[in-house]
């Protein structure tokens, strides 16, 4: 099948390699000048694990093109699909700022001479597609069909998430519309579950309310640690024993400095605003956030503590600056965070990530960069764990213990009885030694 996927972010990258990947005819626009030269080289500006070598096979195998202007993309008379991948950033109040859906929606509008389904692919808010359709219908010419496929692949595993999605969910207002976008997902395998049709707006709300169910999640996972340290227990053995409650599940479990991405936290302050607007209580959403906000403060406070309580002129080591392990992403990364608190408590950073420190370099100020963790060890008086790459769960300890022997571990990557047999001054969240007399 024909398609054109306008945005060439994460979610556009990942979707449009994928479905060349599996043999449709992809074009992809990029309307960055910057992006789009990487891209045609087949180089991305970002890390995600897989899909370089995926972008770079389908270019070659004349599957994939990358193109600048959206008017070049949708020239194609056998064209039938449009997925719109453009960003959708936050504004200062909370709502999300839809310029480049709206940029994108007129290039559109101007240049298309027959029928397609255009589909949003990137998180809208709720009702984005009554506005979409709007703005389309201002100045275009032919008949179109609008549509939502919201996306719910995670950044780190997106490859793997966009082959084995769990569900896909497609809103239209017309069967016809149903069936075209059914048989793109389709060329996905023949056993992936694809929803029947629902409404634009349901697909909207049913992203929106994912992201929320699993920001909640990490809520509860959150305050389980703090409550776990307060009163002697140990937080990861309670929240194992939870997720296997069949009625909630497995995931989301793991106790971590706080939830980043540029998802969660962009996609609850959007759904607030929203219901607010509604007149909606959004009370539970909002404990949510500060939560969030309180887990941060949280291992800040460790850090203070365990170096006597002042931090000022102190060197503090982090490890990890992306929001999670296997992604160069800094958007909203409690490590950044935490390291610019740390700042203005006067510590002195010094930091390594495998594949972000780029990134971080364009938002973080005074920061020491090491090649690599033992380098961070040797200059630190403590070092703070905040990404759990596979590379600091396979570190010499011993090696580490030669720099400095105080560690806080807001990853929990490591174990808290070997921690002190090997003489370190050890702290996890929700971990704390007495609750490992049981
Ligand atoms: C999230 C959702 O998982 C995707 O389904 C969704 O498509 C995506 O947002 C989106 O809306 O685009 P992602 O932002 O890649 O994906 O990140 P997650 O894997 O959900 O992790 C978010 C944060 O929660 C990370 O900082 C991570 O370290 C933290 N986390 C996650 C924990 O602290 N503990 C956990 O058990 C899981």
């Amino acid at each position: 099948m024909n398609i054109v996927v306008v945005g060439q972010g994460f979610v556009g990258t990942t979707v449009g390699a994928g479905f060349a990947e599996k043999g449709n005819s992809v074009t992809a626009v990029e309307n960055d000048p910057e992006r789009y030269n990487l891209l045609r080289q087949g180089i991305l500006p970002f890390y995600e694990p897989e899909l370089e070598q995926m972008v770079q096979k389908n270019m070659a195998e004349g599957r994939l093109r990358i193109v600048q202007n959206t008017a070049d993309g949708i020239k194609d008379p056998d064209l039938e699909v449009i997925l719109l991948a453009v960003g959708t950033p936050p504004k200062e109040d909370g709502r999300p700022d839809l310029k480049y859906m709206e940029i994108a929606a007129r290039e559109i509008a101007k240049s298309l001479d027959h029928h397609v389904v255009i589909a949003e692919k990137s998180t809208v808010p709720i009702r984005t597609g009554e506005w979409l359709k709007k703005v389309l219908g201002e100045h275009i010419k032919c008949d179109f069909d609008i549509a939502a496929c919201p996306e719910f692949l995670r950044e780190s595993t997106a490859v793997h998430d966009f082959f084995n999605p769990d569900r896909i969910v497609i809103g239209t207002e017309t069967e016809q519309a149903y069936e075209t976008l059914r048989r793109l997902y389709r060329s996905i395998g023949d056993n992936v579950n694809i929803l029947p049709r629902m409404a634009v707006g349901d697909a909207e709300m049913t992203k929106h309310a994912s992201n929320m169910r699993l920001y909640l999640e990490l809520a509860v996972t959150y305050l389980m640690s703090q409550t776990g340290d307060a009163l002697g227990f140990n937080c990861e053995r309670v929240l194992n024993a939870m997720g296997m409650d069949k009625r909630i599940g497995p995931y989301f479990k793991k106790p971590g400095p706080g939830a980043g991405g540029f998802c969660l936290r962009k996609d609850l302050e959007a759904l607030i605003s929203i219901c607010k607007d509604a007149g909606v209580d959004t009370g539970l959403f909002e404990q949510i956030i500060k939560i969030d906000d309180s887990q941060r403060r949280y291992v800040v406070d460790k850090v203070e503590k365990m170096l006597g309580g002042d931090l000022n002129g102190k060197r503090v080591g982090v490890l990890g600056l992306s929001f999670k392990k296997d992604t160069s992403d800094v958007r909203y990364s409690p490590a950044i965070e935490i390291i610019q608190m740390l700042q203005r408590k006067g510590a002195k950073i010094i930091a390594y990530d495998p594949k972000a420190m780029n990134e971080a370099k364009r938002v973080l100020l005074d920061v020491e960069y090491c090649t690599d963790a033992y380098e961070v060890a040797r200059q630190s008086e403590a070092i703070a764990v905040l990404t759990e790459w596979d590379e600091f769960t396979n570190l010499n300890k011993m090696r580490i213990r030669q720099g400095t022997h105080r560690i806080i571990d807001a990853r929990n990557i490591f174990d808290p009885a070997i921690m002190k047999q090997l003489g370190f001054e050890y702290d996890s969240l929700g971990r704390p030694m007495k609750s490992y007399a049981a």
